[in-house]
């Protein structure tokens, strides 16, 4: 019997017993039947969840890249591996073979290699959504370098920063990119980003937009005539199972953007289990996930998951609204696209747009619709399903995490019957818990508490890179011995999960992770400001919007405040990026403090979201006073 695909809920069940009670057998299993391996474990897992050290198929050898390219060829060298849709619609989309992959990634892989990196360097990428990111990510994996992909809309401090923290080799970027009627100026920001960066020693540039850029002598280098130079031999480096894979930034409630490490076998069999089990992968079908690979998303779902399971997936470099609001439709029509996986936000703001850019298109090709990033709300569940889906295909809200590496709860289609605003129930190997206030595992169904995961799965990240203290303090200290992913959850009368959202201080605006405590950094910077406190409101497409309640020095106070909101926006933009932008700015005399000094969050958000019932215990505020200024001063 084969563990790796789940084809009934009476299946699912046995296969989810069998991993909980046998998690070696299980995942042994799993790992032996569907990949190829140098060298095989001593043991599937070592693990000590106090110190947070885990550890799977301890001592085999692998290469990821020999998985997820090499070993098809034999029987799917033809087979389009990528299909790359153009952000303009007349251009013409690309189809490349596994044949063709597996070309273009050994002979980059021997660019890198010759351009001095080595297994365990760190190399950052910050590329448009076009065929060389993956072509870039899949050499490094195949030489052992550690990727660290930069999503491409980060300002060059943002970059500057994740490639300080992990002392990049290497800068693997582009000149511009397209992303919708805007080009964005690639290689001039990481000019900017590397003046502050040390360690980076080589910069290869691809050619995209053909704008005009600067070039470094000695440093940077086009990579299309090393290219064309470079052998298409390439042998690839035997990984330990344990080696890191990649590095990939995520904000954390406080401080500087976490590198979370996940290293090569745990990984590989995890995402490519999930992939094939929550998409229903079958031979012949055109895969696509809107995500961009600079997100974990696009890691798991748009590479290696599909490609380890010989899929044919989409990469899309644009956006949805253009030309207009119909170009995902446009795009599943165009490539006959059975597996769609978005995210709430999108959908939510395309069902606001004319139902007419949707209705023209039977979208019949597809089987199965995804959503990840964020709860997504009843309203947009019912759109999706009802007008993508045609209320015949199986939504699965699929609930993970950076830190997770791949999807834990989900709905299996065709097998878990779904229920809006449900991410349903926990995939075989994971052990979701709630947690309550003091610390004690709430059994029982129909509860809501703090969200963790008992037993180690495969993907789960192993580190923070450079700082394993932080690992341990962030995930497994709240509840100790436990993970916890710092979501609260409820869980319903048939055991079905549905994840309410950040029980900490991470706000999630348009799918984007973004901790409030970096923001309030950058806005501290403004010489006018003399503290700020950030926190997340509803929005009706971001899901969430921030919204900033911020002190000004006695000198500020004359200032023009409209001229002082740009300002700070501005700050915002250049330090994190765009996204992090306040969309609310009040300026008050103070900030509702405990004795301790804590700003009490609960009741800023409150008054955000225009609530001002039951702000619950305020008896240890320093300033109760302050309350009812910031009340009647709240911006609509
Ligand atoms: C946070 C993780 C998972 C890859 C993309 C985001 C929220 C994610 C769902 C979902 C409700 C969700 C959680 C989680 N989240 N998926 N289906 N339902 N919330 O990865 O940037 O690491 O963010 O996204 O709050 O903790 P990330």
């Amino acid at each position: 019997m084969s563990y790796y695909r789940i084809s009934s809920l009476e299946q699912y069940f046995k296969h989810y017993n069998k991993s909980i009670r046998e998690p070696r057998k299980f995942w042994g299993k799993i790992a032996e039947e569907n990949f190829t391996w140098y060298q095989m474990w001593d043991k599937v897992i070592d693990f000590d969840m106090g110190e947070a050290d885990v550890k799977w198929f301890v001592n085999a050898k692998v290469n990821i890249v020999k998985n997820c390219v090499d070993r098809h060829l034999a029987r799917r060298g033809n087979k389009t591996a990528i299909i790359f849709e153009p952000n303009d619609p007349n251009e013409e989309a690309q189809h490349i073979t596994y044949n063709e992959l597996h070309q273009r990634v050994c002979k980059m892989a021997n660019v890198l290699r010759e351009q001095g990196v080595k297994k365990g360097d760190r190399v950052c990428i910050y590329l448009p959504m076009i065929p060389e990111l993956a072509v870039a990510v899949l050499a490094c994996a195949r030489i052992g370098a550690i990727h660290s992909v930069v999503f491409a809309g980060f300002s060059a401090s943002a970059v500057a920063t994740r490639i300080n923290d992990c002392e990049c080799y290497m800068v693997i970027t582009s000149d511009g990119g397209f992303r919708g009627d805007k080009t964005v100026h690639l290689k001039s920001i990481i000019d900017e980003a590397l003046q502050h960066c040390p360690t980076v020693h080589k910069v290869l540039v691809v050619k995209r937009t053909g704008e005009e850029v600067n070039m470094t002598y000695g440093r940077d280098m086009w990579l299309q005539p090393l290219l064309d130079e470079a052998s298409d031999n390439n042998v690839a480096e035997i990984m330990d199972a344990e080696d890191p894979l990649f590095i990939l930034y995520t904000s954390g409630s406080t401080g500087k953007p976490k590198g979370m490490l996940h290293t090569t076998a745990g990984y590989m069999v995890y995402t490519a289990y999930t992939f094939k089990n929550i998409f229903a992968y079958e031979e012949n079908d055109v895969y696509w996930c809107t995500a961009d690979i600079g997100w974990i998303t696009g890691h798991s779902y748009i590479l290696y998951g599909p490609l380890l399971n010989g899929a044919t997936t989409v990469i899309f470099e644009g956006v949805p609204s253009y030309p207009d609001f119909s170009r995902f439709w446009e795009v599943i029509e165009k490539h006959k696209v059975n597996q769609f996986y978005t995210a709430p936000t999108a959908i939510r703001s395309l069902a606001k747009e004319s139902i007419d850019y949707v209705q023209g298109y039977p979208l019949k090709s597809l089987k199965v619709i995804g959503s990840v990033g964020e709860p997504i709300n009843e309203e947009a569940w019912n759109w999706y399903n009802d007008h993508v889906g045609g209320k015949r295909c199986p939504l699965v809200d699929t609930w993970w995490q950076t830190e997770t590496g791949g999807i834990m709860i989900s709905p299996v289609p065709f097998v878990t019957p779904t229920k809006p605003t449900y991410a349903t129930l926990p995939l075989p190997g994971i052990q979701p818990v709630l947690m309550d206030e003091k610390r004690n595992e709430i059994e029982g169904n129909q509860v809501v508490g703090s969200l963790c995961i008992k037993f180690p799965w495969p993907a789960i990240a192993r580190t923070i890179w450079g700082d394993h203290q932080r690992y341990k303090d962030t995930y497994f200290s709240t509840f100790p011995g436990k993970y916890f992913t710092g979501d609260g959850a409820l869980r319903d009368e048939v055991g079905y999960y549905r994840i309410t959202g950040r029980v900490d201080d991470v706000v999630i605006v348009s799918g984007h992770n973004l901790g409030t405590a970096p923001i309030e950094d950058a806005i501290n910077e403004h010489q006018a400001v003399a503290e700020s406190a950030i926190v997340g409101f509803p929005h009706d497409i971001k899901g969430n919007a921030l919204y900033g309640y911020i002190i000004l020095k006695e000198h500020g106070e004359t200032r023009d405040q409209k001229n002082l909101r740009n300002e700070i926006n501005k700050l915002i933009s250049d330090q994190i990026g765009p996204i992090a932008k306040l969309d609310k700015i009040q300026f008050v005399s103070g900030l509702p403090k405990t004795r301790s000094g804590k700003i009490m969050r609960r009741i800023l958000r409150k008054i955000a979201e225009g609530d001002f019932s039951n702000f619950g215990d305020t008896t240890t505020l320093l300033n109760p006073e302050i309350v009812e200024e910031i009340k009647s001063g709240r911006i609509e």
